[in-house]
């Protein structure tokens, strides 16, 4: 575990250095780095507090929550990230998390109950900029952006219900481009958020490094500057 951490102050975030410890390895495609919710963890919650990531990837909040001694639900809806999460699990920690992984879609988690989560944390595709699988029907990453936004409204919807009052609910969103013109993704998901009666507290802009679909234009003559941040979203239910 890292033990010269330092939670963040601003609304600036950087890590070039994605974090290794643990079982955290970043071969997960558009996986985030452990600092994201390590922060995000520490500041909005308490020991044995339940999370949300209903976006798990390859589990790298849940590693966290597991090594902060905070109790999570995990869900994802292909099984390839269920199975690496099963894995990145399996290490040795001297806390006593609860921890439930679950193969299922974000946008009907039914079998949470309303205002029961102390703290969502997670961090969806951006429309359809990295595909997760081939046909998986409820799989968001294989959606136009405009059903992708419906789709996210579903999640809005449920992350408001099943949330706390009081509570915080933290997601990171890129923007995207295509064909050089740039989609606002990161506000677009943001006011779906608000419409569903979150208070926005803060954005924060965080750096991305090693971004792979950047990396491919950097030798190529374009018009536009190369996307180098995302947002991790700050919101209240109240
Ligand atoms: C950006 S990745 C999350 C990466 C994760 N933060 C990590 O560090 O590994 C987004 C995830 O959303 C999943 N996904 C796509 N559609 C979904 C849905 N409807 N419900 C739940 N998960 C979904 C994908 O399978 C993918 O693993």
């Amino acid at each position: 575990m890292k033990d010269n951490f330092k939670l963040e102050m601003t609304t600036v975030w950087s890590f070039p250095k994605r974090g290794n410890w643990a079982t955290h390895s970043g071969m997960y495609r558009g996986n985030w780095s452990p600092y994201v919710p390590r922060n995000l963890i520490l500041k909005f919650t308490a020991e044995h507090d339940w999370i949300l990531d209903q976006f798990m990837g390859s589990g790298t909040t849940l590693i966290e929550a597991k090594l902060l001694n905070r109790n999570i639900i995990g869900i994802d809806v292909n099984e390839k990230a269920y199975k690496i999460t099963e894995k990145n699990l399996n290490f040795e920690c001297k806390t006593s998390s609860h921890i439930h992984i679950r193969l299922c879609s974000a946008e009907n988690i039914y079998f949470i109950k309303n205002n029961s989560i102390d703290c969502i944390c997670t961090h969806p595709p951006y429309a359809n900029i990295i595909k997760y699988s081939k046909d998986n029907r409820y799989d968001i990453s294989l959606l136009s952006v405009e059903k992708y936004l419906l789709a996210m409204k579903n999640v809005a919807k449920e992350s408001y219900r099943v949330l706390k009052s009081n509570h915080i609910c933290a997601i990171m969103v890129g923007d995207i481009r295509k064909k050089g013109i740039l989609i606002p993704l990161g506000f677009y998901v943001m006011n779906i958020f608000k419409q569903q009666g979150f208070i926005l507290k803060d954005i924060i802009i965080k750096e991305q490094h090693n971004c792979k679909s950047t990396l491919k234009w950097v030798n190529i003559k374009h018009s536009f500057y190369l996307l180098a941040h995302e947002y991790i979203f700050i919101f209240e239910k109240k």
